[in-house]
């Protein structure tokens, strides 16, 4: 499928979403989002593609948040709208079954963060900057950003940055667990493929599994959470990956997975 605003390459099961508007810092306007949608809509019934890498067209930017041309002109029903749309798009990320890694390569302000922060885990280049700058354009975060930020680094991390607006550093980032590895900029997407490598390797059914009980888990009390684990615990025992795995294990020989429930 043809897209403009974004780039979907597709190799040796990755996927890769490169948002492709490098003249407005890849800014998320609706035909952005739109196209991001289709890209997902191709890549989730795909069972050989095993993880999705996420990053930014240029030198520059990941995303420089929402296109604030388009958002100038909105009315509240439109913002509404918009900010329904970006929400929508996003929790797709967190509800894909493959693990989804962020490959931050410069700005990743506004939207731009809060697409990051639905991502599985982030890499991020030296000279990423991370920010919440809505409160500067009299707005607030309208893609998540006031519920998953302060959900990853703590309630009152997340009100300093979005009261202030201010950016932070990939080091900062990288200290207040806001991402996982701070990598040179020539070497960033190198470090996250070779990451992703490694993810595709596992079984296809235990990531889902992992991926979810995690994501449920966190939104829960303990309790709850550890009856989630038991019940995916039990769900990946039935996959023939998890017959593979052990098997794999006494034969003293790498496991060959094979991939989804049939
Ligand atoms: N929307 C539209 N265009 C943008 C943009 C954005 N979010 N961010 C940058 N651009 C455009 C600039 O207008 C500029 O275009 P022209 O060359 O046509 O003038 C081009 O990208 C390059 O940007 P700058 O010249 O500003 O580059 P810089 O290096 O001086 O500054 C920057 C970089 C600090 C990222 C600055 O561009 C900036 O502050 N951008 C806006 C960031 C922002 O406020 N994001 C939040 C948006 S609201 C949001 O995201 C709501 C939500 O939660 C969904």
């Amino acid at each position: 499928m043809a897209f403009s605003s974004i780039v979907l390459a597709i190799d040796n099961g990755i996927a890769t979403i490169t948002f492709n508007r490098p003249k407005a810092l890849n800014a998320l306007n609706n035909e952005l989002l739109a196209e991001f949608g289709r890209a997902l809509d191709e890549i989730t019934p795909d069972e050989a593609i095993r993880t999705l890498i996420l990053t930014g067209a240029g030198e520059k930017a990941f995303i420089a948040g929402a296109d604030i041309t388009e958002l100038a002109t909105f009315n509240a029903l439109q913002a509404k709208a918009f900010s329904q749309t970006g929400h929508a798009a996003i929790n797709r990320l967190m509800e894909l079954p493959i693990p989804v890694i962020a490959a931050v390569n410069g700005y990743a302000l506004g939207g731009g963060s809060e697409m990051a922060l639905a991502c599985d885990f982030i890499y991020a280049s030296t000279n990423a900057m991370f920010g919440l700058p809505e409160i500067s354009l009299g707005l607030i975060p309208g893609f998540g950003g006031t519920q998953r930020l302060p959900r990853l680094i703590g309630r009152n991390r997340a009100k300093e940055m979005i009261f202030t607006g201010k950016m932070i550093s990939a080091d900062e980032a990288e200290r207040i667990g806001l991402v996982n590895r701070v990598c040179r900029p020539e070497v960033l997407l190198e470090e996250v493929q070779k990451t992703a490598r490694s993810i595709a390797t596992k079984g296809k059914v235990s990531l889902r599994a992992a991926k979810q009980a995690v994501n449920a888990g966190v939104d829960t009390d303990l309790t709850t959470g550890c009856r989630i684990e038991i019940d995916a615990f039990a769900l990946c025992m039935a996959s023939e990956d998890a017959k593979e795995g052990t098997r794999a294990f006494l034969e003293k020989r790498p496991p060959q997975f094979k991939g989804p429930l049939k």
